[in-house]
This record gives structure tokens, C-alpha cells and sequence, in this order.
């Protein structure tokens, strides 16, 4: 495993649009490796593979460092309630901001055997997929925040 350059906001392949994957191959599943390794080193949640500059339709979350998910083509085909949450991406560091998502997302995609798969998902897992589902549209959360970004600040 190794880790990758994360691109950061102002990076074009950011704004892309991603492409599906076909089949699982070597050079794949070595790409999602590294993307666990990478988003767990900067001690993120989510990791979508245009913020390594891969133009494919893979995502990996792992919301509580217990769970980790393999999204590949994701479609969120339901999403229910409203949640508005503080959010944050490792292509903006040390910036926050709050963003509406749904409170529940059911989300077909496939797993890194190319198995379908359905993943029920709600609170932060739920805004962890749409977070990463925008990220494969060239969506960034700053775009939909209801508010500026602002820098992260630690309570007194
Ligand atoms: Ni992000």
C-alpha cells in the first residue's frame, strides 16, 4: 500500500466528472488499498478517487474506523428526512462548514468483488455518501453549504 497526493480545491480534476468502473482489476483494487491508507492517514471519514486524481466512480468511507465501505458506481436510489450537519474534506483542510444532506440514503453501488450491493445508511453515514457521491459529480460540500466556509476552531 501506499499513500497518494491528495488534490486540494482549485485542482481542476476535482471539478470532473467520473467515470464508471467496468471490472475489478489489479491496478483497482491496489488504487482502493491506497485510498483507505490514504484517507485513514490524514484522519479522514471519506475518500473519493478524484481526490487522488482518478477519474473513476470508487469511493471508501469509514465513518467510525470500524466499518469501512467500498463504494463502486454508486446510485443513491432513495433518500428520506433532512439532517444539517457540520461538515469537512480532505481537499479543504481545516475548513468546516454546515450542509443539509438527508437524514437516510439507500444506496446501490458494488462491493470490490463487483458484487451489488445495498447499503442502508442514515446520520453520519448517510452524509458520508452523498458527501462522496457529489465528489464523483465534481460536486464539492462548499457548494452546497448554507453558510462560508469557516476554519475549524477548537472550544474554550
Ligand atoms: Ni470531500
Amino acid at each position: 500500500m501506499a499513500l497518494r497526493q491528495i488534490r486540494y480545491d482549485g485542482d481542476d480534476i476535482l471539478r470532473k466528472k467520473c467515470k464508471e468502473v467496468k471490472e475489478m482489476t489489479e491496478r483497482t483494487r491496489i488504487l482502493i488499498d491506497d485510498m483507505f491508507e490514504t484517507m485513514y492517514e490524514a484522519n479522514g471519514v471519506g475518500l473519493a478517487a478524484p481526490q487522488v486524481g482518478i477519474l473513476k466512480r470508487i469511493v471508501v468511507i469509514d465513518v467510525d474506523y470500524e466499518h469501512p465501505y467500498v463504494l463502486i458506481n454508486p446510485v443513491i436510489l432513495e433518500q428520506e428526512g433532512e439532517q444539517t450537519g457540520e461538515e469537512g474534506c480532505l481537499s479543504l483542510p481545516g475548513k468546516v462548514a454546515l450542509v443539509p444532506r438527508p437524514d437516510r440514503v439507500t444506496c446501490q453501488c458494488f462491493n470490490e468483488d463487483m458484487e451489488q450491493v445495498i447499503i442502508e445508511a442514515d446520520g453520519l453515514l448517510a452524509r458520508a455518501i452523498c458527501h462522496e457521491v457529489d465528489h464523483l459529480e465534481g460536486i464539492l460540500y462548499k457548494d452546497v453549504a448554507i453558510e462560508p466556509l469557516r476554519d475549524v476552531e477548537y472550544e474554550e
